[in-house]
């Protein structure tokens, strides 16, 4: 199962990266507006940092099918790797992820609300499909059942689209698409760091240290030094 950083933060990847087994990089236009730098130069930046294999998702601004084909070889080109090119779920959408199949350039297909629009996107030829589980639970309906539901359409049909559930406000929503077979999730940095924190984790850990220091000492703080 693949975790994804849903950010464009040079700082906050190379943290992520450094700690996290992270296996790639998902931005979108509002994301990468909040870096308020140059859109090229901070793409490049963001695969040099987590190297050629992992994946990067970056997402097409244009909206007519031949536009977005267009868009996405340069981009393909310009930051070359692993890369997925993410075309939002609409009629055009759906029309470039078929010609971009066609030419092996790989998509996940975003904005993804309802199953069917999943359905669609995976027999086009798309190779992820990313539903938006908070946007999705704001809207008054369930995000999780929607990823779900996608899951057990791909496998009942055998089709081969892998689900990147997206759009997670809390580690609740995350668990719960782990539960119900996502193969990866993507989330923002604070998302995926309070995937491990735990108040009791962490004084257990000053627990441990505390009883080792009174039996050896405040210098023996290794057990390399304790033979
Ligand atoms: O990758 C999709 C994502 O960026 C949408 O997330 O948190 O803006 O709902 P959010």
């Amino acid at each position: 199962m693949l975790l994804v950083i849903d950010s464009a933060n040079t700082e906050n990847i190379k943290k992520l990266i450094e700690f996290f087994p992270i296996d790639g990089v998902t931005t979108n236009p509002t994301i990468i507006t909040k870096e308020n730098k140059p859109f090229l130069p901070l793409i490049k930046e963001i695969r040099s940092i987590i190297g050629e294999e992992k994946m990067f998702f970056v997402q097409v601004l244009q909206e007519k099918a031949e536009e977005m084909v267009e868009e996405a070889l340069y981009l393909k080109k310009e930051i070359g790797g692993n890369m997925y090119v993410k075309i939002p779920v609409t009629v055009e959408g759906i029309k470039a992820i078929k010609q971009l199949k066609e030419q092996n350039i790989k998509t996940l297909a975003t904005t993804i609300y309802t199953p069917m629009q999943a359905f669609v996107a995976a027999k086009a030829g798309a190779d992820f499909v990313a539903p938006y589980v908070n946007r999705i639970d704001n809207l008054s309906g369930n995000g999780v059942q929607v990823v779900k539901e996608i899951v057990h359409i791909f496998e009942q049909h055998q089709l081969p689209c892998r689900v990147l559930a997206a759009s997670f406000k809390n580690t609740q929503q995350v668990h719960q698409v782990c539960l119900e077979g996502a193969h990866g999730v993507t989330a923002g940095p604070d998302v995926i760091e309070s995937l491990l924190s735990h108040p009791s984790t962490e004084s257990n850990v000053k627990q441990f240290i505390h009883d080792w220091k009174l039996s050896y000492g405040e210098t023996s703080d290794s057990l390399l030094n304790t033979h």
